[in-house]
């Protein structure tokens, strides 16, 4: 069994490369007990060079990338230039960038970019809205698409995070609209399309994580009852000793 995987995503937060160096270095002492889970930190783009120091058993993430590998693209960062700045992991199609005009052929355009350039990318796939237990077909559209063109081989490299965009933001509540078994569903429709697109097999290759929100509690729900490798957090890794809490809940889930 893979380990579980747990990404910290501070999203624009915190204000300062100091308090960045101070977060990285807290969450480092509360994750440094804990065995078997790999942990991801996702710092702002200028705090990256603050927190890598301060990194023992967590690698870094960014939080977005740019397809291109050069030239005249003001404002944008490429997958060299993550690299550089000691990156292993990039998150591609956060819903909050779909939401500013993040288009599928965009995600798409990055999940290679960083695929093939040798970085783990950790796409975001996510419906909008939901009504009842079945899972809309946008979140397999969203993999189909974003997948196109990229080779089994690189798989391996590949994070799945189902994030129902209604649910993020609910800090975990324990009475959190999305069950675990429409987890558990989501998980099927992600490992059916990837099925589909290469075969069976493939579909076990990636991991499969979530990221609706969680919480200490809820973490052990997601994983046990959701069977998911892990999750994608927000708030809660801005502090420390939550986060903690989630990434060693998450490691001794059965
Ligand atoms: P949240 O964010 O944990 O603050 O709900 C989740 C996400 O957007 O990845």
């Amino acid at each position: 069994m893979n380990k579980r995987l747990i990404i910290a995503n501070w999203k624009m937060n915190p204000d300062s490369g100091a308090k960045a160096r101070v977060l990285a270095e807290d969450t480092e002492r509360c994750i440094a007990p804990v065995r078997d889970a790999e942990v991801v930190i996702a710092p702002p783009y200028p705090f990256l060079r603050d927190v890598a120091p301060a990194l023992v058993k967590a690698v870094l993430g960014a939080q977005d990338v740019f397809w291109e590998g050069s030239g005249a693209y003001t404002g944008e960062v490429s997958v060299r230039q993550l690299q550089d700045a000691g990156v292993s992991y990039v998150i591609v199609g956060h819903s909050e960038r779909r939401a500013i005009g993040e288009t599928d052929e965009m995600v798409h355009k990055k999940t290679r970019a960083a695929l093939e350039g040798g970085l783990g990318a950790i796409l975001c796939v996510g419906e909008d809205t939901r009504s009842g237990n079945v899972i809309p077909a946008a979140v397999g559209a969203q993999v189909r698409s974003a997948l196109t063109g990229v080779k089994k081989a690189l798989l391996k490299k590949l994070v799945i995070a189902y994030e129902p965009v209604w649910a993020i933001s609910t800090s975990g509540a324990s009475a959190g609209p999305c069950t675990p078994d429409m987890i558990f569903q989501a998980r099927l429709v992600i490992e059916k399309t990837i099925a589909d697109i290469y075969d069976p097999g493939a579909s076990k290759i990636p991991r499969i994580i979530y990221g609706g929100s969680v919480s200490p509690d809820t973490i052990v729900s997601v994983i046990s009852a959701g069977h998911m490798d892990g999750a994608l957090v927000g708030s809660a890794s801005l502090n420390a000793e939550t986060f903690g809490r989630i990434v060693r809940n998450a490691a001794e889930a059965v």
